[in-house]
């Protein structure tokens, strides 16, 4: 028996890193999956993935920023697989920079993706969503940077941070469908966005995505990174009936980079 068993999952920036282990770990608990991402070839890889192991998964490629686009990937699931019962509103993008160097679209795009995208996802659900007993789990991904402020993270820490009040607002409106909603602040996950800025070749829409050396140096002096897969199991734990009367937290993951 899988934790999700006839459960209908929607992760969004599930092409790669977290999303993607969450996808995977997800159709091995019995969940049918459908995953979305602006990058279509990766997404279409980890569909495969999921089928040749003997899942339930579909993918429309979608930006998360887009409403309509939105809405489409939460009717295409709904009409795929009969409903949603689960969305991780995962899709996330960093974009560094000091508060006085910082421009006006490294700003929009981080607050864009990360606190409208999570908006955009929810309004779309919303006609599955809220049902007379739906019982369904909205799982939200913040960062210890929008608990704790973080240099170089304006953007960043302030869209994250705002998915807190979102997340209780959710929390509170849609308890009496029995809808929880919960946000994890992770702290160090080792995805395209903490490895070496200096090593990275590929550019994430015109920037280099990652860390400095330097900084990244000294986190790993403090904590043990967390794998993908390490990431995904709080969320699993949320999307589950375990966590059925738990809504409206944060739910900090750092290996104690925020305590
Ligand atoms: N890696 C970490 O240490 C860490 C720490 C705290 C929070 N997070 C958060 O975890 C989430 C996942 O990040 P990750 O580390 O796996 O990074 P990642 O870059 O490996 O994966 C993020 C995915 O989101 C997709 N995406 C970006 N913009 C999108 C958009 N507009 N529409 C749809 N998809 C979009 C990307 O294409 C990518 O596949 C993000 O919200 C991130 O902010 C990560």
């Amino acid at each position: 028996m899988g934790k999700l068993d006839g459960k209908v999952a929607v992760v969004t920036g599930a092409a790669r890193g977290i999303g993607r282990a969450d996808a995977l770990l997800f159709a091995g608990e019995g969940a049918s999956v459908f995953v979305t991402d602006v990058d279509e070839t990766p997404l279409a890889e980890v569909v495969k993935e999921i089928r040749a192991a003997g899942g339930r998964a579909d993918g429309l490629p979608a930006d998360v920023t887009k409403p309509e686009d939105c809405q489409r990937v939460m009717d295409r699931a709904a009409e795929q697989f009969g409903t949603i019962d689960i969305l991780v509103n995962n899709a996330g993008l960093t974009r560094d920079a000091l508060i006085h160097k910082m421009t006006d679209a490294q700003w929009d795009i981080c607050v864009d993706i990360s606190l409208k995208g999570t908006f955009n996802g929810i309004r779309a659900a919303s006609k599955y969503m809220m049902r007379e007993a739906h019982n369904g789990r909205i799982v939200n991904v913040a960062s210890v940077a929008g608990l704790m402020g973080n240099v170089g993270q304006i953007n960043y820490s302030a869209a994250k941070s705002g998915l807190i009040g979102l997340t209780k607002t959710v929390a509170r409106e849609w308890g009496r469908f029995g809808v929880t909603c919960n946000v994890i602040a992770y702290g160090f996950v080792d995805t395209r966005l903490t490895r070496e800025k200096e090593a990275q070749q590929e550019e994430v829409v015109g920037e280099a995505v990652g860390i400095p050396k330097k900084v990244r140096d000294l986190m790993l002096l403090q904590v043990k990174p967390m794998t993908p897969e390490d990431a995904a199991r709080p969320v699993l734990f949320l999307a589950s009936d375990d966590a059925a009367f738990i809504t409206g937290q944060v739910l900090n993951v750092s290996a104690g980079i925020y305590i």
